[in-house]
């Protein structure tokens, strides 16, 4: 469960700057903290160059949770999860989000800024944040993403 005084990082290639921005602003008013990776404009850039130290935050303990985008998810996803620790799920809607919390103890969330509105991404956050791992059989399932690493 979220945790007012919780760090949370975040961050985004050009397509997912201004949801980011806007998500920061938002999210900011109602006690969330941020530690921003970047970018920091429109200027396009390449997205691993930014998620990288991320997801190596959340890989080593240091963040525990983070929110990351680009045009698809994609790119950032498939970059974030190099990482032992870290599970970053592309989500797109409320059940997908509740089902990556629920599930997979994700601890990332992905979205795709093309595709959903700044709108639809605050609401997905919010319960991304407010939706606890249920544990039991899927404790074992989560445990064996990252056995053969
Ligand atoms: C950038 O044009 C776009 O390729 C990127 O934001 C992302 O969608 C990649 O997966």
């Amino acid at each position: 469960m979220f945790a007012f005084n919780q760090m949370i990082a975040i961050g985004s290639d050009h397509a997912g700057f201004e949801m980011k921005e806007y998500l920061v602003n938002n999210l900011e008013k109602e006690g969330y903290h941020f530690q921003d990776f970047g970018t920091d404009s429109e200027e396009s850039v390449d997205y691993a160059d930014y998620i990288h130290p991320l997801a190596k935050s959340i890989d080593k303990g240091s963040i525990e949770k983070g929110i990351i985008l680009c045009g698809t998810a994609n790119g950032v996803a498939m970059t974030a999860n190099k990482y032992r620790n870290v599970r970053a799920a592309v989500c797109w809607n409320e059940q997908v989000v509740i089902l990556s919390r629920q599930h997979n103890d994700a601890n990332i969330i992905a979205l795709p800024a093309r595709f959903i509105s700044c709108e639809e991404a605050l609401t997905l956050v919010r319960l991304f944040f407010s939706t606890n791992f249920e544990g039991g059989r899927h404790e074992r399932r989560v445990q064996k993403i990252s056995d053969i690493l």
